[in-house]
Protein backbone atom coordinates (compact mmCIF):
# COMPACT_ATOMS: atom_id res chain seq x y z
CA UNK A 1 0.00 0.00 0.00
CA UNK A 2 1.15 3.44 -0.80
CA UNK A 3 1.50 5.64 1.88
CA UNK A 4 0.25 9.20 -0.16
CA UNK A 5 -1.39 9.57 -3.34
CA UNK A 6 0.71 12.05 -4.97
CA UNK A 7 -0.86 14.26 -7.63
CA UNK A 8 -4.47 13.83 -6.19
CA UNK A 9 -3.59 15.90 -3.17
CA UNK A 10 -6.10 18.34 -1.54
CA UNK A 11 -5.97 20.30 1.56
CA UNK A 12 -8.71 19.92 3.85
CA UNK A 13 -9.54 23.52 5.01
CA UNK A 14 -9.52 23.89 8.68
CA UNK A 15 -11.85 26.90 8.55
CA UNK A 16 -13.55 28.75 8.52
CA UNK A 17 -16.27 25.82 8.76
CA UNK A 18 -15.22 22.64 10.91
CA UNK A 19 -16.91 20.13 8.98
CA UNK A 20 -15.09 19.64 5.29
CA UNK A 21 -16.71 17.37 2.94
CA UNK A 22 -13.58 14.85 1.48
CA UNK A 23 -14.79 12.76 -1.37
CA UNK A 24 -17.95 10.88 0.28
CA UNK A 25 -16.56 11.26 3.36
CA UNK A 26 -17.44 13.91 6.20
CA UNK A 27 -14.57 14.63 7.93
CA UNK A 28 -13.80 17.00 11.12
CA UNK A 29 -10.39 18.70 10.94
CA UNK A 30 -8.80 18.72 14.36
CA UNK A 31 -6.81 21.51 15.99
CA UNK A 32 -3.26 22.20 16.55
CA UNK A 33 -2.51 21.21 20.07
CA UNK A 34 1.17 20.13 20.00
CA UNK A 35 1.51 20.53 24.44
CA UNK A 36 -0.47 17.41 24.16
CA UNK A 37 2.27 15.32 22.83
CA UNK A 38 3.83 16.42 26.22
CA UNK A 39 1.73 13.60 27.93
CA UNK A 40 3.23 10.97 26.52
CA UNK A 41 6.18 9.10 27.61
CA UNK A 42 7.94 8.76 30.79
CA UNK A 43 5.80 6.03 32.11
CA UNK A 44 6.40 4.88 35.11
CA UNK A 45 7.17 1.10 36.35
CA UNK A 46 6.05 -1.10 38.93
CA UNK A 47 7.14 -4.17 40.33
CA UNK A 48 5.12 -7.21 40.13
CA UNK A 49 5.58 -10.54 41.82
CA UNK A 50 5.60 -14.12 41.02
CA UNK A 51 1.31 -13.98 39.77
CA UNK A 52 1.84 -17.76 38.95
CA UNK A 53 -0.20 -20.45 41.17
CA UNK A 54 0.76 -20.86 44.39
CA UNK A 55 3.19 -18.23 44.26
CA UNK A 56 3.38 -16.20 47.71
CA UNK A 57 4.50 -12.44 48.15
CA UNK A 58 7.97 -11.46 47.94
CA UNK A 59 10.24 -11.34 50.71
CA UNK A 60 10.99 -7.76 52.22
CA UNK A 61 13.83 -7.12 52.85
CA UNK A 62 12.92 -4.45 55.03
CA UNK A 63 15.11 -1.46 52.35
CA UNK A 64 11.74 -0.95 50.00
CA UNK A 65 13.79 -3.34 47.65
CA UNK A 66 11.96 -6.36 47.68
CA UNK A 67 14.02 -8.91 45.57
CA UNK A 68 12.16 -12.04 44.90
CA UNK A 69 11.00 -13.71 42.14
CA UNK A 70 9.03 -11.09 40.04
CA UNK A 71 9.50 -8.96 37.09
CA UNK A 72 9.08 -4.79 36.63
CA UNK A 73 6.53 -3.93 34.44
CA UNK A 74 6.72 -0.85 31.90
CA UNK A 75 3.02 0.74 32.27
CA UNK A 76 2.34 2.04 29.16
CA UNK A 77 -1.19 2.21 30.08
CA UNK A 78 -0.45 5.42 31.73
CA UNK A 79 -0.09 7.04 28.48
CA UNK A 80 -3.22 9.30 27.39
CA UNK A 81 -4.24 6.33 24.77
CA UNK A 82 -1.98 3.29 25.17
CA UNK A 83 1.33 1.89 24.18
CA UNK A 84 0.43 3.54 20.64
CA UNK A 85 0.45 6.95 21.22
CA UNK A 86 3.95 6.45 21.19
CA UNK A 87 4.48 5.36 17.15
CA UNK A 88 1.37 7.43 16.27
CA UNK A 89 2.81 10.67 17.02
CA UNK A 90 6.26 9.55 15.32
CA UNK A 91 4.69 7.78 12.60
CA UNK A 92 2.36 11.37 11.59
CA UNK A 93 5.48 13.62 12.55
CA UNK A 94 7.88 12.01 10.54
CA UNK A 95 5.22 12.18 7.66
CA UNK A 96 5.10 15.79 7.78
CA UNK A 97 8.67 15.72 7.80
CA UNK A 98 9.00 14.05 4.75
CA UNK A 99 6.35 15.84 3.25
CA UNK A 100 4.37 12.66 2.77
CA UNK A 101 1.36 14.08 4.96
CA UNK A 102 0.60 17.69 3.69
CA UNK A 103 -0.81 20.36 6.91
CA UNK A 104 -4.56 19.20 7.23
CA UNK A 105 -4.69 15.99 4.73
CA UNK A 106 -6.40 12.76 6.61
CA UNK A 107 -4.94 10.28 8.13
CA UNK A 108 -6.41 6.89 7.67
CA UNK A 109 -5.64 3.48 9.47
CA UNK A 110 -6.40 0.14 9.97
CA UNK A 111 -6.95 -0.52 13.96
CA UNK A 112 -7.87 -3.18 16.32
CA UNK A 113 -8.19 0.04 19.19
CA UNK A 114 -4.95 1.20 20.54
CA UNK A 115 -3.58 2.67 17.31
CA UNK A 116 -7.07 4.75 16.54
CA UNK A 117 -6.60 6.45 19.76
CA UNK A 118 -2.64 7.26 19.54
CA UNK A 119 -3.54 8.98 15.83
CA UNK A 120 -6.88 10.73 17.70
CA UNK A 121 -4.52 11.98 20.12
CA UNK A 122 -1.67 13.01 16.63
CA UNK A 123 -4.68 14.28 14.68
CA UNK A 124 -5.47 16.73 17.57
CA UNK A 125 -1.65 17.20 18.35
CA UNK A 126 -1.01 18.37 14.76
CA UNK A 127 -4.42 18.68 13.16
CA UNK A 128 -5.44 16.61 11.12
CA UNK A 129 -8.37 14.52 10.34
CA UNK A 130 -8.64 11.00 11.23
CA UNK A 131 -10.44 8.36 9.70
CA UNK A 132 -10.18 4.70 11.43
CA UNK A 133 -11.15 1.43 10.13
CA UNK A 134 -12.45 -1.40 12.53
CA UNK A 135 -14.41 -4.32 12.56
CA UNK A 136 -17.15 -5.83 14.82
CA UNK A 137 -14.62 -6.56 18.13
CA UNK A 138 -14.02 -3.07 18.53
CA UNK A 139 -15.37 -2.76 21.72
CA UNK A 140 -18.27 -0.40 21.78
CA UNK A 141 -16.00 2.11 24.80
CA UNK A 142 -13.52 2.09 22.24
CA UNK A 143 -15.82 3.18 19.60
CA UNK A 144 -17.60 6.19 21.41
CA UNK A 145 -14.39 7.27 23.02
CA UNK A 146 -12.66 7.24 19.68
CA UNK A 147 -15.73 9.34 17.54
CA UNK A 148 -15.14 11.61 20.99
CA UNK A 149 -12.03 12.27 20.52
CA UNK A 150 -12.89 13.25 16.59
CA UNK A 151 -12.27 10.38 14.61
CA UNK A 152 -14.56 9.06 11.71
CA UNK A 153 -14.98 5.24 12.82
CA UNK A 154 -16.12 2.97 10.06
CA UNK A 155 -16.62 -0.66 11.08
CA UNK A 156 -16.22 -3.53 8.25
CA UNK A 157 -18.89 -5.95 8.11
CA UNK A 158 -17.29 -9.01 7.15
CA UNK A 159 -14.13 -10.90 7.05
CA UNK A 160 -12.17 -11.08 4.32
CA UNK A 161 -12.52 -14.47 2.99
CA UNK A 162 -9.03 -15.51 3.21
CA UNK A 163 -7.59 -12.70 5.48
CA UNK A 164 -10.25 -12.63 7.97
CA UNK A 165 -10.94 -9.01 9.72
CA UNK A 166 -7.77 -7.60 9.43
CA UNK A 167 -7.68 -8.02 5.92
CA UNK A 168 -11.23 -6.78 5.52
CA UNK A 169 -9.60 -3.83 7.19
CA UNK A 170 -6.94 -3.43 5.21
CA UNK A 171 -9.02 -3.63 1.85
CA UNK A 172 -11.64 -0.52 3.07
CA UNK A 173 -8.52 1.72 3.99
CA UNK A 174 -7.00 1.09 0.57
CA UNK A 175 -10.16 1.92 -0.65
CA UNK A 176 -10.58 5.17 1.11
CA UNK A 177 -6.73 6.11 0.33
CA UNK A 178 -8.55 6.13 -2.96
CA UNK A 179 -11.45 8.13 -2.11
CA UNK A 180 -9.84 11.08 0.23
CA UNK A 181 -7.33 13.12 -1.85
CA UNK A 182 -4.26 13.56 0.16
CA UNK A 183 -4.77 10.53 2.21
CA UNK A 184 -2.35 9.20 4.51
CA UNK A 185 -1.79 5.70 6.06
CA UNK A 186 0.63 5.78 8.31
CA UNK A 187 0.75 1.22 7.89
CA UNK A 188 1.79 0.38 11.14
CA UNK A 189 2.25 -3.32 10.28
CA UNK A 190 4.98 -2.69 7.58
CA UNK A 191 6.45 1.15 8.32
CA UNK A 192 9.58 1.39 9.89
CA UNK A 193 8.44 4.36 12.11
CA UNK A 194 6.23 2.31 14.12
CA UNK A 195 9.38 0.63 15.27
CA UNK A 196 11.52 3.82 15.06
CA UNK A 197 9.24 5.39 17.95
CA UNK A 198 10.35 3.08 20.58
CA UNK A 199 13.83 4.67 20.85
CA UNK A 200 12.26 6.81 23.75
CA UNK A 201 10.46 4.02 25.50
CA UNK A 202 13.73 1.78 25.22
CA UNK A 203 16.18 5.14 26.68
CA UNK A 204 13.57 5.32 29.87
CA UNK A 205 14.16 1.81 30.50
CA UNK A 206 17.89 2.52 30.40
CA UNK A 207 17.53 4.97 32.66
CA UNK A 208 15.29 3.22 34.78
CA UNK A 209 17.33 0.25 35.14
CA UNK A 210 21.10 -0.37 35.16
CA UNK A 211 20.94 -4.05 34.20
CA UNK A 212 18.43 -5.58 31.91
CA UNK A 213 18.21 -9.40 31.81
CA UNK A 214 15.55 -10.43 29.77
CA UNK A 215 12.78 -8.36 28.02
CA UNK A 216 9.27 -9.55 27.74
CA UNK A 217 6.88 -7.97 24.92
CA UNK A 218 3.53 -8.80 23.41
CA UNK A 219 3.88 -9.00 19.14
CA UNK A 220 0.71 -7.42 16.97
CA UNK A 221 2.69 -5.51 14.53
CA UNK A 222 5.90 -6.10 16.09
CA UNK A 223 6.70 -2.28 16.64
CA UNK A 224 7.25 -2.16 19.89
CA UNK A 225 9.37 -5.19 20.51
CA UNK A 226 11.48 -4.09 17.46
CA UNK A 227 12.20 -0.55 18.54
CA UNK A 228 12.82 -1.52 22.53
CA UNK A 229 14.16 -4.57 21.60
CA UNK A 230 16.97 -3.55 19.13
CA UNK A 231 18.41 -0.79 21.67
CA UNK A 232 18.18 -3.11 24.59
CA UNK A 233 20.18 -5.99 23.17
CA UNK A 234 22.65 -3.37 21.87
CA UNK A 235 22.98 -2.37 25.24
CA UNK A 236 23.24 -5.87 26.93
CA UNK A 237 23.69 -8.34 24.14
CA UNK A 238 23.32 -11.26 26.28
CA UNK A 239 19.49 -10.20 27.04
CA UNK A 240 17.07 -12.56 26.41
CA UNK A 241 14.12 -10.93 24.37
CA UNK A 242 10.47 -12.80 25.15
CA UNK A 243 8.11 -12.22 22.36
CA UNK A 244 4.19 -13.18 23.60
CA UNK A 245 1.90 -14.06 20.72
CA UNK A 246 -1.69 -15.43 20.60
CA UNK A 247 -2.72 -19.08 20.07
CA UNK A 248 -4.23 -19.03 16.33
CA UNK A 249 -1.86 -16.35 15.30
CA UNK A 250 0.42 -16.04 12.16
CA UNK A 251 2.85 -14.17 13.56
CA UNK A 252 5.47 -16.94 14.12
CA UNK A 253 4.47 -19.66 11.76
CA UNK A 254 1.59 -21.05 13.41
CA UNK A 255 -1.66 -21.60 11.49
CA UNK A 256 -4.10 -18.59 10.93
CA UNK A 257 -7.40 -19.16 13.21
CA UNK A 258 -10.26 -16.88 14.29
CA UNK A 259 -8.96 -15.49 17.38
CA UNK A 260 -10.37 -14.17 20.88
CA UNK A 261 -7.60 -11.68 21.76
CA UNK A 262 -7.05 -8.25 20.37
CA UNK A 263 -4.00 -6.20 20.53
CA UNK A 264 -1.66 -9.17 20.46
CA UNK A 265 -1.19 -11.77 17.43
CA UNK A 266 -2.05 -11.16 13.80
CA UNK A 267 -3.08 -13.08 10.43
CA UNK A 268 -0.62 -11.76 8.38
CA UNK A 269 3.12 -11.57 8.30
CA UNK A 270 3.69 -7.95 9.33
CA UNK A 271 7.32 -6.49 8.66
CA UNK A 272 8.12 -4.68 11.30
CA UNK A 273 8.44 -8.31 13.43
CA UNK A 274 12.31 -8.19 14.40
CA UNK A 275 12.43 -12.37 14.13
CA UNK A 276 16.24 -11.63 14.47
CA UNK A 277 15.83 -10.39 17.91
CA UNK A 278 13.42 -12.74 19.70
CA UNK A 279 15.42 -15.58 22.04
CA UNK A 280 12.05 -16.95 21.94
CA UNK A 281 8.38 -17.18 21.51
CA UNK A 282 5.14 -18.37 23.75
CA UNK A 283 1.67 -18.37 22.83
CA UNK A 284 -0.84 -17.81 25.09
CA UNK A 285 -4.74 -19.49 24.96
CA UNK A 286 -7.17 -16.16 26.17
CA UNK A 287 -8.65 -18.15 29.10
CA UNK A 288 -4.48 -17.87 30.78
CA UNK A 289 -4.40 -14.07 29.76
CA UNK A 290 -7.84 -13.84 31.40
CA UNK A 291 -6.51 -15.26 34.66
CA UNK A 292 -3.05 -13.23 34.44
CA UNK A 293 -5.09 -9.71 34.41
CA UNK A 294 -7.73 -11.09 36.89
CA UNK A 295 -4.51 -11.96 39.18
CA UNK A 296 -3.08 -8.89 38.32
CA UNK A 297 -5.68 -6.81 39.13
CA UNK A 298 -6.77 -7.89 42.29
CA UNK A 299 -2.80 -8.21 44.24
CA UNK A 300 -1.91 -5.38 41.85
CA UNK A 301 -4.49 -2.60 40.85
CA UNK A 302 -2.45 -2.25 38.07
CA UNK A 303 -3.95 -4.54 34.96
CA UNK A 304 -4.98 -4.21 31.38
CA UNK A 305 -6.02 -6.41 28.18
CA UNK A 306 -5.21 -9.68 26.74
CA UNK A 307 -1.83 -8.45 25.76
CA UNK A 308 -1.10 -7.61 29.39
CA UNK A 309 -2.59 -10.59 31.11
CA UNK A 310 -0.46 -13.08 28.11
CA UNK A 311 2.71 -10.76 28.96
CA UNK A 312 2.52 -11.11 32.56
CA UNK A 313 2.03 -14.75 32.69
CA UNK A 314 4.97 -15.57 30.54
CA UNK A 315 7.32 -12.95 32.76
CA UNK A 316 6.32 -14.59 35.75
CA UNK A 317 7.60 -17.65 34.20
CA UNK A 318 10.70 -16.26 33.09
CA UNK A 319 11.70 -14.81 36.13
CA UNK A 320 11.35 -18.21 37.92
CA UNK A 321 13.45 -19.99 36.07
CA UNK A 322 16.06 -17.28 35.49
CA UNK A 323 18.90 -16.67 38.40
CA UNK A 324 17.23 -14.78 41.40
CA UNK A 325 19.14 -11.92 40.68
CA UNK A 326 17.95 -11.87 36.81
CA UNK A 327 15.94 -8.40 36.28
CA UNK A 328 13.36 -9.30 34.20
CA UNK A 329 11.06 -6.28 32.47
CA UNK A 330 7.98 -6.77 30.70
CA UNK A 331 5.82 -4.08 28.82
CA UNK A 332 2.37 -3.74 29.56
CA UNK A 333 0.59 -2.07 26.89
CA UNK A 334 -2.50 -0.74 28.10
CA UNK A 335 -4.59 -0.44 31.26
CA UNK A 336 -7.79 -2.44 31.78
CA UNK A 337 -10.48 0.47 30.70
CA UNK A 338 -11.52 -0.55 27.55
CA UNK A 339 -11.64 -4.65 28.67
CA UNK A 340 -15.05 -3.86 31.15
CA UNK A 341 -16.87 -6.30 29.04
CA UNK A 342 -14.49 -8.82 27.90
CA UNK A 343 -11.78 -9.65 30.39
CA UNK A 344 -13.27 -8.53 33.22
CA UNK A 345 -16.99 -9.30 32.90
CA UNK A 346 -17.95 -12.80 34.40
CA UNK A 347 -21.01 -13.28 31.86
CA UNK A 348 -18.33 -12.85 28.39
CA UNK A 349 -15.91 -15.30 30.01
CA UNK A 350 -18.02 -17.94 30.97
CA UNK A 351 -20.07 -18.04 27.95
CA UNK A 352 -16.08 -18.36 26.16
CA UNK A 353 -15.16 -20.63 28.56
CA UNK A 354 -12.35 -18.26 30.23
CA UNK A 355 -12.51 -19.17 33.81
CA UNK A 356 -12.15 -22.98 34.17
CA UNK A 357 -8.80 -23.64 35.25
CA UNK A 358 -5.59 -21.89 36.31
CA UNK A 359 -2.76 -21.78 33.84
CA UNK A 360 -0.09 -24.34 34.32
CA UNK A 361 2.59 -23.63 36.53
CA UNK A 362 5.03 -23.44 33.35
CA UNK A 363 4.44 -23.50 29.43
CA UNK A 364 4.34 -26.51 26.95
CA UNK A 365 7.42 -26.84 24.28
CA UNK A 366 7.95 -27.09 21.04
CA UNK A 367 11.36 -27.45 19.14
CA UNK A 368 9.97 -25.45 16.34
CA UNK A 369 7.00 -23.70 15.39
CA UNK A 370 5.45 -25.51 12.44
CA UNK A 371 6.00 -28.90 14.87
CA UNK A 372 1.96 -28.73 15.48
CA UNK A 373 -0.69 -26.69 16.52
CA UNK A 374 -0.86 -25.35 19.56
CA UNK A 375 -3.83 -24.35 21.72
CA UNK A 376 -2.39 -23.56 25.35
CA UNK A 377 0.65 -21.50 26.57
CA UNK A 378 3.43 -22.90 24.69
CA UNK A 379 7.10 -21.87 24.40
CA UNK A 380 9.31 -22.43 21.73
CA UNK A 381 12.94 -21.38 21.41
CA UNK A 382 13.40 -21.76 17.60
CA UNK A 383 12.37 -18.46 16.28
CA UNK A 384 12.31 -17.37 12.46
CA UNK A 385 10.65 -15.60 10.12
CA UNK A 386 7.68 -17.80 8.46
CA UNK A 387 7.89 -16.30 5.08
CA UNK A 388 11.37 -17.58 5.04
CA UNK A 389 11.27 -20.89 5.75
CA UNK A 390 11.78 -23.15 2.22
CA UNK A 391 11.94 -26.66 2.34
CA UNK A 392 10.60 -30.41 3.67
CA UNK A 393 8.40 -29.80 6.87
CA UNK A 394 8.85 -26.26 6.75
CA UNK A 395 7.89 -25.89 3.26
CA UNK A 396 4.79 -27.57 3.37
CA UNK A 397 3.69 -26.61 6.87
CA UNK A 398 4.13 -23.08 5.18
CA UNK A 399 2.11 -23.99 2.25
CA UNK A 400 -0.37 -25.16 5.26
CA UNK A 401 -0.30 -21.90 6.78
CA UNK A 402 -0.63 -19.72 3.61
CA UNK A 403 -3.45 -22.11 2.72
CA UNK A 404 -5.77 -21.86 5.53
CA UNK A 405 -8.88 -20.06 5.30
CA UNK A 406 -9.22 -17.06 7.72
CA UNK A 407 -12.85 -16.35 8.50
CA UNK A 408 -13.01 -14.36 11.76
CA UNK A 409 -9.21 -13.25 12.01
CA UNK A 410 -8.12 -10.39 13.75
C1 LIG B 1 -3.17 -3.61 23.55
C2 LIG B 1 -2.05 -4.01 22.62
N1 LIG B 1 -1.12 -4.84 23.06
C3 LIG B 1 -0.09 -5.24 22.26
C4 LIG B 1 0.00 -4.82 20.95
C5 LIG B 1 1.13 -5.30 20.10
O1 LIG B 1 2.09 -4.27 19.93
P1 LIG B 1 2.90 -4.12 18.58
O2 LIG B 1 1.92 -3.77 17.50
O3 LIG B 1 3.88 -3.01 18.85
O4 LIG B 1 3.56 -5.42 18.30
C6 LIG B 1 -0.99 -3.97 20.46
C7 LIG B 1 -0.96 -3.56 19.06
O5 LIG B 1 -1.89 -3.01 18.54
C8 LIG B 1 -2.04 -3.54 21.30
O6 LIG B 1 -2.99 -2.73 20.87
Amino acid sequence: MTNTHAGALRMIDPSPSDITSVGRLTCSPSHRHPELSGLVGRTPVLRIPDLRPGAGPEPDTGTGAARGRGFWAKLEGTNPGGIKDRPALHMIARARDRGDLRPGAPIVESTSGTLGLGLALAGQVYGHPVVLVGDPGLEPLLRRLLRAYGARLELVTEPHPTGGWQEARRVRVAELMDELPGAYCPDQYNNPDNAGAYAALAAELLEDFPRIDALVCAVGTGGHSAGVGRVIRGRFPGVRIVGVDSVGSTVFGQPARPRLMRGLGSSIHPRNVAYDLFSEVHWVAPAEAVWACRRLASRHLMSGGWSVGAVALVASWTAAVLPPEARVVAIFPDGPWRYWDTVYDDDYCRAHRLLEAAPPARPAQIGHPTEREVTSWTRCRTVADPLSRVTGLDARLAGDVAARPAGGHR
